[in-house]
């Protein structure tokens, strides 16, 4: 992992535990404890015994058949730029796959799936104080080594893993090994460039213009067809009411453009 990491900006500045609650709370920390200088800290478990997943859900993972880490960012940039993280990570976890033979798509707004199921998921949280950042913590999930039978009941139709995607499954350390230093290109580019993260994406959504995509805003729904993802991340639905830019949401429904 040292020689992968050689030369990328996360070089020495990687935390292992054996088990954490969550490696978010432990880059909460971090960013308390050395504010700017936490920015692009690393914190990898091979155990979350309780991570946080978007919308208040829990994170499911199993110990040495999971990814789990969070990156400190302390950004220089300005906020119209903050929701460039989580795609710039989804990027690197996407090119990251491809380099295990596998094809990843990008669901709105930033779930990784091989082939229609989700194999990881990011989350940013951030740290305010008023309306000033005071870091974020960007965290990544992913399934490397379960089968089907062992992820919860719940999951188990939505969800897939790196092993069941192609028979066989990359240690945490090779896999993070191979992450890491896309990673720092990417979030890097999102102070250099933001919109070329957005450009880079364009080809990897799971959408396609047309889609009829049904989403669940939390205190309702709205149904409209996919145009596009916007230059600040946001979703583009042609509604009823006309066109809808969304930024938070979660797609629940997919109905190819076309379908009947
Ligand atoms: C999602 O719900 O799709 C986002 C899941 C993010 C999970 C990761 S695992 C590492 C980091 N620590 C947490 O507690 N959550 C994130």
């Amino acid at each position: 992992m040292a020689e992968a990491l050689a030369g990328s900006p996360f070089h020495d500045r990687v935390e292992y535990y054996e088990a954490l609650a969550s490696t978010s709370d432990r880059v909460r920390e971090l960013l308390d404890q050395l504010g700017p200088e936490a920015h692009f800290s690393v914190v990898l478990a091979l155990e979350q015994t309780s991570g946080r997943g978007r919308l208040g859900r829990n994170w499911h993972s199993d110990q040495g058949k999971s990814l789990t880490l969070s990156v400190a960012l302390w950004p220089s940039c300005g906020p119209e730029h903050f929701s460039a993280y989580p795609v710039a990570a989804a990027l690197a976890v996407r090119e990251t796959l491809k380099e295990f033979g596998q094809e990843a798509s990008i669901k709105w707004p930033n779930d990784i799936l091989l082939g229609g199921r989700k194999v990881c998921g990011i989350l940013l949280e951030g740290r305010f104080s008023g309306e000033s950042p005071r870091g974020f913590a960007l965290g990544i999930g992913l399934n490397l080594g379960q089968r089907r039978e062992e992820f919860p009941k719940e999951l188990r139709d939505s969800a897939t893993s790196l092993l069941i995607e192609s028979g066989s499954m990359p240690s945490v350390e090779l896999f993070a090994g191979a992450l890491l230093p896309r990673l720092g290109v990417w979030l890097a580019m999102v102070e250099s460039d933001s919109a070329e993260v957005f450009r880079s994406a364009q080809s990897a959504w799971a959408h396609r213009p047309g889609d009829l995509l049904r989403l669940d805003l939390g205190a309702s729904q709205i149904q409209g067809c996919f145009v596009a993802i916007g230059g600040e991340g946001e979703l583009l639905l042609e509604t009823e009411d006309g066109t809808r830019a969304l930024r938070h949401g979660e797609v629940v429904r997919v109905r190819p453009g076309g379908a009947s």
